[in-house]
């Protein structure tokens, strides 16, 4: 039995580390907003080191991000979901860095939860979080990013022909979009 051939398909590491800065950041910072609400004190450090894991875990999702833009085939209306994709995902990274930085170097973070800026900061992280995320499903789920069946339309409509290796990982330049 061939095992983990969902793994095997997978056209670069970036999808294995998605999915730990969107759930530790949400979790942290929707645990900061509910300790806003609520009084949750032991809850508040499991906020800060979500938030803080979640920031480290966002800087692994960019580097696979920027190696995965740089190999996969695209054509030109997955090149420009992929471009707002970066740019909302840079600046989340750097968002949450700072605000995650901050609360380890502050050490005091039961003071945090009633910080109006720093809520105001965390939702703005959150909410391009949200919207920029949506884009790279955008990319896979609705253009096919990525995924064996672009490859395989795309080598049928240029001719039904078995790519190379090599030939592969440059071909969205024949797909005819700027960069
Ligand atoms: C915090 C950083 C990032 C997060 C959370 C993130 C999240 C995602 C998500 C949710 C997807 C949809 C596929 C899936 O669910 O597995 C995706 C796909 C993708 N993202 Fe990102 N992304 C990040 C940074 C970046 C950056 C900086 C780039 C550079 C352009 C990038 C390029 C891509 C590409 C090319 C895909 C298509 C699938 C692939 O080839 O791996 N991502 N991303």
């Amino acid at each position: 039995m061939n095992i983990l051939e969902g793994l095997q398909a997978v056209p670069n590491v970036h999808p294995l580390f998605v999915h730990f800065p969107i759930a530790l950041l949400m979790i942290g910072g929707v645990l900061f907003f509910a300790c806003y609400f609520f009084d949750m004190r032991e809850m508040l450090i499991t906020a800060k080191w979500n938030l803080i894991l979640g920031s480290l875990a966002s800087v692994a999702a960019v580097i696979t991000g920027l190696i995965a833009a740089s190999t996969i085939p695209h054509n030109q209306e997955i090149h420009e979901a992929m471009t707002i994709h970066r740019n909302f995902m840079i600046v989340v990274a750097l968002l949450s860095l700072s605000l995650g930085g901050y609360l380890y170097l502050k050490k005091e973070v039961f003071a945090m939860h009633k910080n109006l800026i720093f809520l105001g900061c965390l939702a703005l992280m959150l909410g391009l979080l949200t919207v920029g995320a949506d884009f790279g499903g955008k990319m896979v789920f609705k253009y096919g990013a990525g995924t064996e069946l672009f490859k395989k339309v795309n080598q049928e409509s240029e001719g039904g022909h078995d790519h190379e290796q090599g030939e592969e990982a440059t071909s969205h330049e024949s797909h005819g979009h700027d960069h």
